[in-house]
Formats: C-alpha cells, structure tokens, sequence
C-alpha cells in the first residue's frame, strides 16, 4: 500500500519572480484553488493518507492555508452564509510539515523527509507541475510500483528539443504499453539530450532511495538532485518510467498557469 506522499515546496521560485518573492508559487490560484491544494486532491484521491509538505522561510502561507479558521467558519455562520463557509473545507488528509533552511535541491528536499517515510514507499508530487486527469496517472503509477516493486516515474515526449535543457531526461527500452525501462536518466542535458522523453513531476518511490541521495554531493545547477540519485540507483536495480497520458501544465511558465486558468474556466461544469 502506498499511502504516504511527500510534497516538496521549499523552492525560491526564480522564475516566477516578483510574485513569488511573497506569494509561493505552490500557491498560485488556479480559479480560485491554489495549485498545492490540487495537489493534495491528487494525492487523496489516489488513496494517499499522510502528507509531508517541505517548507521554508516565506512559505507560511501554505500552513495558513491547510489549516482551520474558526473565527471566519464563526462569522460566516453568524451570517448565514453556510453555503461559503463550506468553501472552508479542506481535503480529508493529514498533512504535517518539515521546514528546508535552505533550497539546495529536489534531492536535498526529499531528504529531510526520511524520518517521515520510515521504511514505507510513498508518492513524490511537485506542486508546479498540475495534472488534470483526476489521478488516473498517479493511480496507475501506484498500481505499477506494486508490481514491479522498483522507482516508477512519470515521464513524457517532449516535442521541441530545445525545451529538453529544462528537464529531466531519460533513456530507456519501451516494455509494455505505456511502461519504459529506464536505462540512463540525467538532470537538465546541456547538449545531446538522451531522448525526447522528459521526467514529469510524479514518482512511486521506494524508502531504499534515500540512500543514494547525498548530501555532499552537487549536480545540475550546483543542487543535490533527484536525478543523480536515480541514475545511481540504476547501478542497483531496474528504474521504470510511466507515459503521463494526461496533459500536464508546468505552472511556472506564464503560458502553462494561463492555459491551465483556461482549462479549469472552460470544462464541462464549470469551476468546482
Ligand atoms: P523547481 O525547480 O521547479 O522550483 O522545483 P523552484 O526551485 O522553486 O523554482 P525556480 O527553478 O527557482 O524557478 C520543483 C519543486 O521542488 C521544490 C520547489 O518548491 C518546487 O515545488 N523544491 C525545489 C524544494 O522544495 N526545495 C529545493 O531545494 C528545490
């Protein structure tokens, strides 16, 4: 059973620059939701119980956010507007948090969330990449890591290879529908790229890849990335990548946060 998750959120945000400089990008509203609580959606609805959110400096906002808020619940009661007040609810989950003094990397983040994890598997989501797909892909990826008992990552064709700089990319041999054995994975490719498939963010993850995370030991970028860990988990044992059917929306890109609004305005339904 993989009923953990972990979700990193201690980045600076460099990119979204001014905004994030105050408002978390994990907390960009998407019609009104911020992007971390769809996350926790994802998470809950693919059978998800415990959640750690890694936190920093400036990221309050986030522990405001997941938790109650007597004193608004009370005044809008007072005002009869019940109908508001059920805007309040927050997902079924528990959440508790850990603070990262400083953003040295994905790798870094995932560390601190070692005593959390114990032993257990448990689902790895970042919270600027949105998935609008009701978690089927998270779902299925959980269902994979019970078969194959091994890392499952999210992976997609990237179309424009010049993009490929920005990701993680891999390497591997496809071996079922829609599941690739990974043969070589490197963090943001300078130049050659291995392939057009690039790492979304979603994984499955086993407790034994702490110990390829270290702490001294810096990648892409001067951070101590997730990537290295995987690729020096593959000397070890087999590292499966999943196709992400579902379109997928980096909210740190303007064009991305904005199709997504649009997705979210324009769906049958509505806004719920
Ligand atoms: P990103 O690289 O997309 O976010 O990391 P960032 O570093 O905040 O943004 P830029 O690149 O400077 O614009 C993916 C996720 O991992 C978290 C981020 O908060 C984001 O949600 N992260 C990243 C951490 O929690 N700690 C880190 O040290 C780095």
């Amino acid at each position: 059973m993989v009923v953990k998750a972990v979700i990193p959120a201690a980045g600076y945000g460099t990119r979204n620059l001014p905004v994030s400089k105050a408002v978390p990008k994990e907390m960009f509203p998407i019609c009104g939701k911020p992007a971390l609580h769809y996350i926790v959606d994802e998470a809950v609805a693919a059978g998800i119980r415990e959640i750690l959110i890694v936190v920093s400096r400036g990221k309050n906002a986030i522990l405001d956010y997941f938790d109650r808020a007597p004193e608004l619940e009370q005044h809008l009661q007072a005002q009869g507007k019940s109908d508001v007040a059920e805007q309040l609810a927050m997902p079924d989950v528990h959440i508790q948090y850990v603070r990262q003094p400083e953003a040295l990397g994905l790798g870094m983040a995932l560390k601190l969330a070692q005593p959390f994890v114990g032993q257990d598997p448990f689902a790895l989501l970042l919270p600027d990449d949105l998935l609008t797909d009701n978690a089927v892909t998270l779902k299925r990826m959980i269902r994979a890591f019970k078969v194959y008992r091994r890392p499952v990552i999210g992976i997609k064709t990237v179309e424009d290879e010049t993009l490929l700089r920005n990701y993680g990319v891999i390497r591997g041999t496809p071996i079922t529908t829609g599941m690739t054995r990974i043969e070589e994975i490197v963090e943001k490719p300078v130049d050659k790229p291995p392939s057009n498939m690039a790492v979304i963010g979603r994984y499955v993850l086993p407790a034994e890849i702490f110990a390829f995370i270290h702490k001294d030991k810096r990648g892409a970028g001067g951070e101590i990335q997730l990537t290295d860990a995987l690729q020096e988990w593959l000397e070890t044992a087999e590292l499966y990548g999943m196709n992400i059917k579902s379109p997928s929306y980096d909210i740190s890109k303007m064009e991305d946060y904005l199709a997504l609004q649009n997705y979210y305005l324009n769906r049958e339904g509505g806004i719920r």
